[in-house]
């Protein structure tokens, strides 16, 4: 039996973002999602990781509309106006690292300490955006040095949640999710134009991933299929 309840009520924080709007338009077409809310740095309240205080008065604005049975957030980068990913050592830099760690493990672990706060005891759902290039196991191609670091270190985060939420609000499962090569803004550089996905097909198989999640299954790294990755 999935922990998630029928009906329930979503939060997508994000939402700005190529998969965060589709999960918006997702979750505003499912006849059993009460309520969705969507945050991202241009909402009211506004969510931007560069200024880690406004993750816990975003948190705090929205208790009123708290429990939410499942939150799932988007956020993340790869790529930015100064930057691509590294492709060799002698690409590395302290800026770009510390930029993609902010981004991507930082802002994502804060958001899980002040958000799950307003998560239903009763059975919720948490479930950020990871990517299979942060499976350490996994690297078999090497490159992307940040990125790869940034969705590691993003993965222990959740999975050690997962461990403390477990004994806090046992009907709460924390998940990291794959979402498989998504045409996107991020993706666009590496032909995600024409590799990717539409983010609907993705999320929609996303979607039925989070709905077949169970308890037991807190602490895991999920793809869109179903298949439990290697962390
Ligand atoms: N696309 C893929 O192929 C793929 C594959 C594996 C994993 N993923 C993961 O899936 C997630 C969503 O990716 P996407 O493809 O939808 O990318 P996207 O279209 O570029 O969306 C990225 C989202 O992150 C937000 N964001 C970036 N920097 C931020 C900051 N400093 N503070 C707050 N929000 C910030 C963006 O907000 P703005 O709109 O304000 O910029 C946007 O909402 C990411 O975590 C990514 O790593 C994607």
């Amino acid at each position: 039996m999935g922990l998630l309840p029928h009906p329930f009520r979503a939060l997508v924080i994000g939402s700005s973002g190529t998969i965060g709007s589709a999960f918006m338009e997702l979750l505003q077409n499912n006849p059993s999602c009460s309520m969705v809310v969507g945050i991202s740095r241009q909402s009211a309240p506004s969510i931007d990781y560069q200024i880690p205080e406004s993750i816990e008065l975003a948190a705090k604005a929205l208790a009123s509309k708290a429990p939410f049975q499942l939150i799932i957030n988007t956020i993340g980068v790869l790529h930015s106006a100064d930057w691509m990913p590294e492709k060799k050592l002698d690409d590395l830099n302290a800026d770009q690292l510390s930029e993609l760690m902010k981004i991507n493990a930082i802002g994502p672990a804060l958001t899980i300490r002040h958000f799950s706060k307003l998560l239903d005891s009763q059975h919720s759902i948490m479930a950020t955006l990871s990517a299979k290039v942060g499976s350490i196991e996994d690297n078999r191609l090497g490159g992307w040095y940040g990125y790869r670091a940034s969705k590691a270190a993003l993965n222990m985060l959740i999975k050690t949640a997962a461990i403390e939420l477990g004994r806090i609000k046992p009907n709460t499962a924390l998940v990291a999710l794959h979402p498989g090569t998504v045409n996107s803004r991020l993706s666009k550089p590496f032909k995600g134009e024409q590799i990717g996905r539409p983010a609907l097909d993705a999320v929609s198989d996303l979607f039925k991933v989070i709905e077949s999640i169970e308890k037991q299954d807190s602490g895991s790294f999920l793809s869109y299929s179903g298949e439990k990755l290697p962390w």
